[in-house]
């Protein structure tokens, strides 16, 4: 059973279940039954008691299906969905969706797709440049003390907006990508989590699968799979960051555990109130990843796994640019 960590106020599994990739962004999905067996096999089998969805997900479906998958457990889970700044098909708001109105409109629906009566946190799923961080933050405390959510965190805001908005209504969590590969988290936005109290959420925890050393350039990857654009999975990049996977390859050898498992031991080890959210729909997937948590990275292959990476280039990243050129996500603003 997976072990838990504080995540700002709220108390979490060590390890969250990214639900999207049952609706949305991995190519092909399972059948209904099978994505709701799958959802609930993690808390039920393992212990995840962190479920993350968005309204975004398949364009309101990803919230559909988790409403479904979690009925049963839904008191016994901590629940996070996002709310997208601008407007998604069928969301008409001629203020805005980034309005007071636009904002509680989108919570409704979310509530009613997820089948609850409060979402547990609720991010602001990006943090458009132009807007005011200070008046979202007014808008969420005024829904927190309405207990319609009882949290709120934002999700690849910059360290200032963070810094205006916490001063307004107290984050509970930021949720950013954040792994071996996407190390952008560590310029200023974990100092500034640690020194606020805010948990940290690592999506992409193993850069879209990458660090499991089992995608190789040969690999064909469908349909909406963001593989097929953003640039991590760039033929020639798979090459060139063989090296990342072989320390990854070498470190699992010495500690007897998986390339995915180290990835996110390296992460569980770097604070204890970072949580990674993995994407994954198997059994021996969720086998392998919330296994991780059942030893500690030692400080020495901690250290020696940092002294390494520093000496890695990485080739490629994962834009929302990139993955805008799909066409798949309908409304998205572009970091
Ligand atoms: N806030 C944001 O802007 C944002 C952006 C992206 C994602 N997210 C959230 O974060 C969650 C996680 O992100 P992510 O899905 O990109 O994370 P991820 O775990 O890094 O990547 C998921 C992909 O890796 C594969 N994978 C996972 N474990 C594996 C293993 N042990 N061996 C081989 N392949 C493995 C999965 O395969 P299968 O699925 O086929 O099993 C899936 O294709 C999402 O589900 C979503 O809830 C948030």
């Amino acid at each position: 059973m997976l072990r838990t960590r504080r995540l700002g106020k709220l108390t979490v599994s060590s390890i969250g279940l990214g639900c999207m990739g049952f609706s949305h962004g991995y190519g092909p999905t399972p059948e209904e039954t099978e994505s709701i067996r799958l959802m609930r096999l993690a808390y039920e089998e393992f212990g995840c008691t962190l479920f993350d969805t968005a309204e975004v997900y398949g364009t309101f479906a990803n919230e559909t299906l988790v409403g479904k998958a979690i009925k049963p457990i839904r008191d016994k889970i901590v629940l996070t969905t996002k709310f997208m700044p601008l407007a998604l098909p069928g969301q008409d708001y001629p203020e805005g969706k980034l309005s007071r109105k636009g904002l509680r409109s989108a919570l409704e629906g979310s509530l009613k797709r997820l089948q609850t009566d409060h979402i547990d946190l609720y991010y602001e799923h990006r943090v458009p440049i132009e807007s005011d961080p200070a008046e979202i933050a007014g808008w969420m405390g005024e829904l927190i003390a309405e207990g319609k959510i009882l949290a709120w965190g934002m999700s690849e805001p910059t360290v200032e907006q963070l810094r205006i908005a916490h001063a307004i209504t107290p984050v509970t969590s930021v949720q950013n990508e954040y792994s071996m590969m996407q190390r952008r988290a560590e310029q200023g936005m974990l100092e500034t989590c640690e020194e606020l109290g805010i948990g940290f959420e690592s999506y992409s925890p193993l850069a879209g699968g990458f660090l499991s050393g089992k995608y190789t350039a040969s690999t064909i990857f469908t349909g909406d799979d963001v593989r097929r654009v953003i640039t991590r999975f760039a033929k020639e990049n798979i090459t060139a960051n063989q090296p990342l996977l072989d320390l990854l390859e070498e470190t699992a050898k010495e500690d007897n555990a998986t390339p995915a498992q180290i990835a996110l031991r390296w992460l569980l080890k770097k604070k204890p109130w970072i949580v990674p959210i993995c994407g994954m729909r198997s059994e021996s997937r969720m086998k392998e990843n919330f296994g991780a948590d059942c030893a500690d990275l030692s400080n020495e292959s901690f250290e020696r796994l940092e002294k390494a990476l520093s000496c890695i280039k990485i080739f490629g990243d994962r834009k929302d640019s990139d993955i805008a050129k799909l066409g798949t996500v309908k409304s998205v603003c572009v970091v």
